[in-house]
């Protein structure tokens, strides 16, 4: 992937200057959890549709949506129909993972960053001040599944003809008052891997009719075979469908010493590289055209959607009924309101520097966002160290919850 980061308009994305800060820990030093951060493939997974749920309803279940590899390259397709090009700005939150960058960065647009509040909530003032005549587009992310109010960006969007973009990629399901999560937006983009156990998967629903459709290839079965193995095979790695574990194991012992010496170049390889380059490695301009593969549609038209949404919500309300009154941490959301079906659990730690080491080292699952494009925003920069996100998703068992409450009790 390294190998194709070289693009022709490279010149035109250096003169952006975006700078990267560093990420707080070596993260290849610390263990690999047992317990999966996203949903895999179990035994309980049920290809019978549930009755009715409240948190059913999504915008990315209607036919007119663009099924594509994965959330960044729905995004890349949004920008595409919009027309985004090196003359153009767009306004992204401070807070944010280079995957979301990437896709602007491709285009040779400039990137604005607008603040967030201390709960993420959008700060309006702040976007507006940042609109500029080349603005073409506001990104707003729901994070965690958790909605942004968007009444008055819609407004400012409506006043400077700016396209609205809800990056929905935390929040797949659930409601903002009468209406679902991205249904305010001019675009709409979710990450299937995020909400189900599929190895790829983005959608791109679009408001109104659309005058282009983005051109798309289909993936060649040998790729298709591909992830659906890699889907089997991290399940198995997490001690799911223990009884295929015989089939993978040859296999992983043989791949095991081959990606050993190669992942160590690539680390090496990777503590070299500019900010330019970094944020190029998040896109990867070749699978930008590439359709779903069939097996991830599959999963996610025939899941048991009442099952994800009702065990995402209790695994959230355990953490937080563990969380709620732990000294060294803080639950970023002290509720969950009805309406919301959770992507992660977001945890903010007071003692970053030793506890986040302690957890990694107890293979607890962790994402972080260290790694975020400066900005004017103290909230962003204070959460890439403070703010950590632990797996909430349907397939994680009791014990494993239990093994991260155990944890976090014990800092
Ligand atoms: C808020 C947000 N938007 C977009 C993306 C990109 O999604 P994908 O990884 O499916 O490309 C991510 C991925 O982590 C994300 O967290």
């Amino acid at each position: 992937m390294i190998k194709k980061i070289l693009p022709a308009n490279q010149t035109i994305q250096e003169e952006m200057q975006l700078i990267v800060t560093k990420p707080h820990n070596d993260w290849a030093q610390f263990p690999k959890s047992d317990i999966p951060i996203l949903p895999v493939i179990d035994c309980h997974f049920s290809t019978k549709k549930y009755g009715n749920h409240n948190n059913t309803e999504s915008v990315f279940f209607s036919k007119s949506n663009i099924y594509s590899h994965s959330g960044r390259y729905a995004f890349s397709q949004a920008l595409e129909i919009i027309d985004i090009d090196p003359q153009c700005s767009v306004l992204i939150p401070s807070y944010h993972c280079l995957s979301m960058i990437a896709p602007v960065f491709w285009t040779g647009a400039d990137i604005q960053f607008y603040k967030l509040k201390k709960d993420l909530s959008i700060d309006v003032v702040d976007i507006e001040n940042k609109i500029s005549p080349s603005t073409r587009a506001v990104v707003v992310v729901h994070y965690f599944g958790f909605p942004q109010n968007l009444s008055r960006v819609m407004e400012i969007c409506k006043k400077y003809n700016i396209s609205l973009i809800e990056d929905c990629a935390h929040a797949f399901f659930g409601t903002m008052g009468a209406k679902k999560i991205g249904g305010s937006g001019d675009f709409a983009i979710a990450s299937l891997k995020k909400f189900f156990p599929v190895a790829d998967g983005g959608v791109l629903a679009v408001k109104g009719n659309m005058d282009k459709k983005p051109y798309q290839t289909s993936l060649k079965i040998v790729t298709q075979l591909k992830y659906m193995i890699n889907l089997l095979e991290e399940s198995v790695l997490n001690k799911r469908l223990e009884s295929i574990k015989i089939i993978f194991e040859v296999f992983r012992k043989l791949r095991h010493q081959r990606q050993h010496s190669d992942e160590k170049e690539l680390v090496d390889f990777d503590r070299e590289l500019s900010d330019f380059l970094k944020i190029q490695s998040w896109f990867d301009p070749d699978q930008k055209t590439k359709k779903i593969s069939r097996l991830s549609k599959y999963i996610v038209e025939n899941s048991n959607i009442g099952r994800i949404c009702t065990m995402r919500r209790e695994n959230f309300s355990y953490l937080l009924k563990h969380f709620n009154r732990l000294k060294p941490v803080t639950p970023l959301y002290s509720t969950l309101p009805q309406n919301i079906v959770p992507y992660m659990f977001p945890l903010v730690l007071k003692n970053p520097d030793t506890d986040f080491i302690k957890l990694k080292k107890k293979k607890i699952p962790i994402w972080r966002w260290e790694e975020l494009c400066m900005s004017d925003c103290k909230t962003s920069r204070y959460y890439s160290k403070h703010l950590i996100q632990l797996p909430c998703h349907q397939s994680l068992k009791k014990y494993e919850l239990d093994a991260i409450v155990q944890a976090v009790k014990e800092l």
